[in-house]
């Protein structure tokens, strides 16, 4: 009988719970094994890719974009901090400073799209872009790491809609001592916290 009252809102539920979930519980499956990064960023990237392959799942208080300022929502954060996972959600035009991680990322886009420009220091004091602009569009994921490169800038897409990626890092990221970067090299430390859901 309850699955034919159930409304098609306590579907939508169901579905946003199990997704999400059968995730974070492959994920800890993985980072149990303590795998090497290579193997963290190859395997949690597929099923990151995976996740981010439906968008039917986020909940609608995950996906609510900042007026000014880009929001980063946990979803999830591991016990042990050994990981964690957020929804990052870009506002009409919003961008990140140049900044780095410190632990390995993964950026899955799902919905919307987002550019990403990668530095490198050229010298001390000396900031370039390393490549090209890569955009991201639904589906598609990209890393970042302190061994594969880990300063770029990240900027919504679009001037006129929001944009959202989901992301899984190393670490409780909102706790994480990082950096923001000028292009005369010159760093600037910064925790990022989190947004707080409404
Ligand atoms: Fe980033």
């Amino acid at each position: 009988m309850t699955e034919t009252t159930s409304t098609a809102a306590d579907k939508r539920g169901a579905a946003t719970r199990g997704a999400l979930d059968e995730f974070v519980q492959a994920l800890s499956r993985l980072i149990d094994e303590n795998p090497s990064e290579g193997r963290v960023l190859a395997e949690a990237g597929r099923l990151l890719a995976a996740l981010v392959a439906h968008d039917d799942w986020l909940p609608a208080a995950f996906a609510v974009a900042g007026p000014e300022h880009y929001r980063q929502y946990p979803l999830y954060i591991d016990p042990h901090a050994r990981f964690s996972v957020i929804s990052f959600v870009w506002g009409p035009g919003q961008k990140t400073p140049i900044h780095d991680h410190t632990v390995w990322g993964l950026i899955g886009m799902l919905r919307g799209a987002e550019c990403s420009q990668a530095y490198h220091f050229a010298g001390p004091d000396r900031l370039v872009a390393s490549g090209k602009e890569v955009r991201l569009v639904p589906g598609q994921v990209e890393a970042v790491s302190p061994s594969i490169g880990d300063i770029h800038l990240v900027r919504n897409a679009y001037e006129d809609r929001d944009s959202i990626s989901i992301h899984i890092y190393g670490a409780d990221i909102g706790q994480v001592k990082r950096s923001t970067y000028g292009l005369d090299g010159r760093r600037k430390g910064f925790v990022s916290g989190y947004s707080a859901v409404q």
